[in-house]
């Protein structure tokens, strides 16, 4: 697809986002165009089940591209409008279950890169953290609001203030990393974790919903989101297929319709 970013799917529907810049996959606004034009097929393609983000086996990302910032004025950040944090929500919004496998540093506009996907398999060695106060600046693709959902707030400053990196096994810890496997394992458990996840209902769409759109809402909205998406599986092919196997004692093959 792009020039550093690609998407390849497999037979099983799971498509991998491999990030591919040496020599640690720093985002520069290229990356940011092809990492949205990544989400977009993503969303878009019905033969892409579940995704996988991966950097490669040494690093994920080390954040946005500092030297491309360095060169960049307040004007060129104004038009871009976000630019990094509009395809990270891009990422984030792909409807389907996304994992991101990490090997190494995901630090920064990295760290925020793992933060759009459903769930972060870490490899061992892997080292995370928002460093961005150490250049004068803050996270700016999410961090300071998808990390303070996911750890809390008081962790969220610590880390936000602190730059500071921290390994896989704190992170799991606090809740930022799912799995935590040996480094030259981790993208394999998390395509075998997709494929698993691409076999599932037509309802994993109407739950992401739920809990990533639930979550921004008072509760008593929340509520009427979670009943509409509720009665909306009726709607699905799924939840009949669903249904009936339980009833007739055997496991259902979902069609993801
Ligand atoms: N942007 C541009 N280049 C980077 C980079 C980045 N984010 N991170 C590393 N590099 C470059 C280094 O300059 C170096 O290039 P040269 O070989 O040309 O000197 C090369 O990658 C290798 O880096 P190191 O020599 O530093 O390698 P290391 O193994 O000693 O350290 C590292 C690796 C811990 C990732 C370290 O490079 C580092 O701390 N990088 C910066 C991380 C960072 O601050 N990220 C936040 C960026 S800002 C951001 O992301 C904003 C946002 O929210 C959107």
């Amino acid at each position: 697809m792009g020039e550093f970013v690609t998407v390849t799917t497999d037979a099983h529907g799971v498509a991998t986002i491999r990030l591919d810049r040496a020599p640690v996959n720093a985002l520069n606004p290229q990356i940011w165009a092809e990492l949205r034009e990544a989400g977009q097929v993503c969303t878009d393609d019905n033969d892409i089940k579940a995704v996988v983000i991966w950097g490669g086996p040494k690093v994920f990302a080390a954040g946005a591209d500092i030297k491309a910032m360095r060169a960049m004025d307040f004007q060129e950040f104004f038009a871009a409008g976000g630019g990094l944090q509009e395809s990270f929500k891009t990422l984030a919004r792909i409807p389907k279950v996304t994992i991101a496998a990490v090997n190494g540093y995901a630090l920064g506009g990295g760290c925020e890169l793992s933060l759009t996907a459903d769930f972060r398999y870490a490899a061992d060695n892997a080292k995370f953290g928002q460093p961005e106060i150490k250049l004068g600046l803050i996270p700016g693709a999410g961090g300071s609001q998808r990390l303070t959902r996911l750890i809390g707030v008081s962790k969220a400053k610590e880390w936000v203030y602190g730059g500071e990196m921290y390994d896989a096994q704190t992170c799991e810890q606090l809740g930022l990393v799912d799995r935590v496997y040996p480094a030259d394992e981790v993208y394999d458990r998390a395509v075998e974790a997709a494929r698993a996840y691409a076999k599932g209902p037509y309802a994993l769409r109407m739950a992401k919903k739920a809990i990533d759109e639930g979550i921004e809402m008072d509760i008593d909205a929340a509520l009427r989101l979670e009943t509409t998406l509720f009665t909306a599986c009726f709607a699905t092919e799924d939840q009949k297929l669903g249904m009936d196997a339980f009833i007739a004692k055997g496991a259902a093959e979902f069609t993801q319709r």
